[in-house]
């Protein structure tokens, strides 16, 4: 069975899409069909004010915009039994919380998501693709294994031709991992507006003969637009939450931590590297497919990303009660309880979407995160915890003021 052999029982668009940005990159020279660089210093614009500047200087980095998009094919739990996977509704539901998941088409690609949240995210931060000068793609499951996926965006975007552009695998961590990169370049001052995404099509890469695995996963990419705090407009009226939100802090990234423990072998695929290229009997044993031994990931899951937050809210002074919501890794709706109870954090300030999405690796915060400010439940002054797990075995915790 291929993965986009599904019947689609719900074909709705969850896109958050903006209309597509008009292409500024340099176009090919007829001469040689290559894109000149650009050399010319970029136009004075908002973002290299003395405002702006000052802020970087300060360390005042914040995410300015968020998008996402998800492929319009919804798979449900039923739509697997059907299609011959041995399987139930019944037990995806209840040992994971997810009922449907986005599955991309032939022909869609990760790097068609990414470049569909990165518009939207541009859209609201106020932003073209000529104000971004970094992109960074956090992925699992590229277009291709080279070039990378980020320059497959930049071109897909018309971003500019003189800006790096690079990927990063970091599995379902990767959000964070591309976030505190492009924390750090901002800050730097060397750079104004990094785009970051984590997109995947990690349907390409499942057994759909594999019942422990290929239920739990989609696709689809979330976006966020990095760049020095702009003054906020509104002056929020305060809250039960949070301290913080006096209205004096600007919206800011707090504080990012990564953490990898090698553990190589519970959740790999097998082949397909420099180490052990395909063969025709790797392929006949199905060895570049994803695999898992989910028990023991599950443990650790729920034992490190409750570590993370414990050190990060340490680190930063802050206690769970000043914690406005909680966007953790979307695998398993178990694993969310277990860490809300282990932290004693009411379960309702955990934003949870995987019902509908599933586990979608380097996708999931940003999805969730973009879902989460749109359905109205990030506020002015809220500060979020970021908590993510994945492959590596990579973890880590963030905190965002907005
Ligand atoms: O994002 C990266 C990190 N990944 C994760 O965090 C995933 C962590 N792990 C998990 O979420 C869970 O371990 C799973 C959802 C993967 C599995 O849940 P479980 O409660 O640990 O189930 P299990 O693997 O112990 O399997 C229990 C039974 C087995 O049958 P037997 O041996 O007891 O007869 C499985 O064969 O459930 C069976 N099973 C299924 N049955 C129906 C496994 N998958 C399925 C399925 N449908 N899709």
């Amino acid at each position: 069975m291929s993965a986009t052999n599904f019947s689609t029982t719900t074909a709705a668009t969850v896109s958050t899409t903006a209309p597509a940005a008009t292409p500024t990159a340099a176009t090919p020279t007829a001469a040689t069909g290559i894109a000149p660089v650009l050399t010319a210093p970029p136009a004075p614009t908002a973002a290299n004010s003395p405002a702006l500047q000052a802020a970087i200087a300060r360390g005042a980095i914040a995410i300015l915009g968020t998008g996402s998009h998800a492929p319009k094919n919804i798979v449900t739990n039923d739509d697997l039994a059907r299609q011959g996977i041995d399987t139930t509704d019944e037990w995806i539901r209840t040992r994971t919380g997810i009922s449907s998941r986005h599955i991309g088409a032939n022909g869609e690609a990760t790097s068609d998501f990414a470049t569909r949240a990165a518009q939207a995210a541009l859209a609201d931060a106020g932003l073209t693709p000529a104000d971004i000068d970094l992109i960074i793609i956090a992925t699992l499951t590229p277009d291709l294994p080279m070039p990378a996926c980020a320059t497959l965006v930049q071109q897909k975007l018309g971003a500019r031709a003189d800006i790096p552009c690079f990927d990063l695998n970091a599995a379902c961590t990767g959000f964070l991992y591309a976030l505190d990169t492009a924390w750090a370049m901002v800050a730097s001052g060397r750079y104004k507006h990094a785009l970051i995404a984590g997109a995947e099509k990690l349907s390409s890469i499942l057994d759909w003969q594999d019942r422990n695995t290929c239920v739990l996963f989609g696709d689809g990419a979330g976006a966020a637009i990095i760049g020095a705090t702009r003054a906020r407009k509104s002056t929020f009226a305060g809250s039960h939450f949070s301290p913080l939100r006096a209205g004096t802090l600007p919206p800011e990234i707090i504080g990012v931590r990564l953490y990898c423990t090698p553990d190589t072998e519970l959740l790999h695929i097998p082949v397909g590297g420099s180490l052990r290229p395909h063969t025709a009997g790797t392929y006949a044993q199905r060895q570049h497919y994803v695999q898992m031994k989910g028990k023991k990931i599950f443990k650790i899951a729920v034992r490190e990303m409750e570590r993370a937050a414990r050190e990060i809210l340490e680190q930063h002074n802050l206690t769970t009660n000043q914690i406005a919501l909680v966007i953790p890794h979307q695998a398993n709706r178990r694993i969310i309880d277990a860490i809300a109870k282990n932290l004693n954090y009411p379960p309702d300030r955990i934003f949870v979407n995987l019902d509908r999405y599933g586990n979608t690796s380097a996708a999931s915060i940003p999805i969730a995160l973009d879902e989460a400010r749109r359905s109205g439940r990030v506020h002015p002054g809220d500060t979020t915890l970021f908590l993510a797990f994945g492959a590596g075995l990579t973890y880590g915790s963030a905190l965002v003021r907005w």
